[in-house]
């Protein structure tokens, strides 16, 4: 972790960043579940696929990802040539856990004929050993170019494979992960909520347990969930996914309402992400002026790692021929 004791008193931190990432050229990258003062500090704000595209296409020297662990990773699989640093390396992920690659491994090889469709929240060595990503925005019109009659093993989270499965009606060997924060939210709370809220629309996360996406009125991922905020008629929204996103609804609709779906004790302060907390101005400071902790992959692995994600870049893109579907 950072040395944060290395910060001298009274440094402004806000103008300190700025002259750093002018003189590192770095750009800062940050996703919808970061708190605020990092939201409104980075270059660009996005999902999981926005992110790794702009970690793709940057011609910064370096990285600072205001993120977890995969998405730097995921950052420097693409982007190899930069410094790729994450504020803070223990920000991991509860799907990432789930998941260890020795048992990913064994499940494939006791499924020799299914492909594996795997969600970004993974270690680079599950992505090594499965043969497309999928991000929550881009699952959908990925799944559909899979021929039909193709066996397929979903990982890690159960929720998202679940989602998809039912709503294309399609039938898929799905690994028992989850995301901590989205299973936190109540049925029970939610109901009460909306009772209180007849009007309002619930917008959730694939990653939602059955039991509340049962009750949505849109299902996406953040920038799909941002951009219902940004259309729905009415003046509040309930908001079932890490609720710093609502940050941003805030900042384009000043005038409307939204409310975090709530967790059992009935206010949606569990529904915080542990990993993404971990990340602080003090620490982005830190990594820019340190250009450490830096996240490094041994090369073989980035190559196998990097195979199955340049078959989402393409499929979302809806550029990748059929014939070149089939184990990566
Ligand atoms: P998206 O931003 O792609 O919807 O992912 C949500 C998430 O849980 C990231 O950890
Ligand atoms: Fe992982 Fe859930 Fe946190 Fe996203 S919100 S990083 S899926 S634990």
């Amino acid at each position: 972790m950072t040395d944060q004791k290395a910060i001298p008193a009274g440094t402004d931190l806000l103008e300190e960043i700025n002259r750093l990432r002018k003189e590192k050229n770095a750009v800062i990258l940050a996703h919808y579940y970061q708190t605020p003062d990092l939201q409104d500090i980075a270059d660009f704000v996005g999902d999981s696929l926005e992110l790794s595209k702009k970690a793709a296409e940057t011609d910064a020297d370096v990285i600072a990802f205001c993120g977890v662990k995969f998405m730097a990773e995921t950052a420097k699989i693409l982007s190899p040539e930069k410094i790729v640093v994450l504020p803070d390396l223990e920000a991991g992920c509860s799907l990432e856990d789930s998941c260890p690659p020795e048992k990913f491994a064994a499940f494939r090889e006791a499924h020799p004929d299914h492909i594996a469709l795997t969600y970004i929240n993974c270690s680079t060595e599950v992505k090594a050993l499965s043969d497309i990503i999928v991000t929550s925005s881009s699952a959908e019109t990925i799944l559909q170019q899979i021929p039909e009659d193709q066996k397929i093993i979903f990982g890690p989270d159960r929720h998202l494979g679940g989602y998809l499965s039912r709503k294309f009606n399609r039938e898929m060997l799905l690994w028992p992960g989850v995301c901590i924060v989205h299973e936190a939210f109540s049925e029970k709370e939610l109901l009460k909520l909306k009772e209180q809220h007849p009007d309002a629309p619930i917008a959730a996360h694939p990653e939602c347990p059955p039991h509340i996406i049962d009750h949505a009125d849109h299902v996406g991922s953040t920038s799909s969930i941002l951009n219902f905020a940004k259309t729905f008629e009415g003046d509040t929204l309930i908001v079932a996914t890490e609720p710093h996103i609502i940050h941003q609804m805030e900042k384009a609709l000043p005038e409307k309402n939204f409310i975090g779906a709530p967790g059992a004790d009935g206010n949606c302060s569990c529904n915080i992400c542990p990993y993404m907390a971990l990340n602080t101005m003090e620490k982005l400071y830190a990594c820019l002026r340190d250009l450490e902790p830096r996240i490094e992959i041994e090369e073989q692995l980035r190559l196998d790692a990097k195979k199955s994600l340049d078959r989402m870049l393409e499929m979302a893109a809806g550029t990748l021929g059929k014939g070149d579907l089939g184990r990566a």
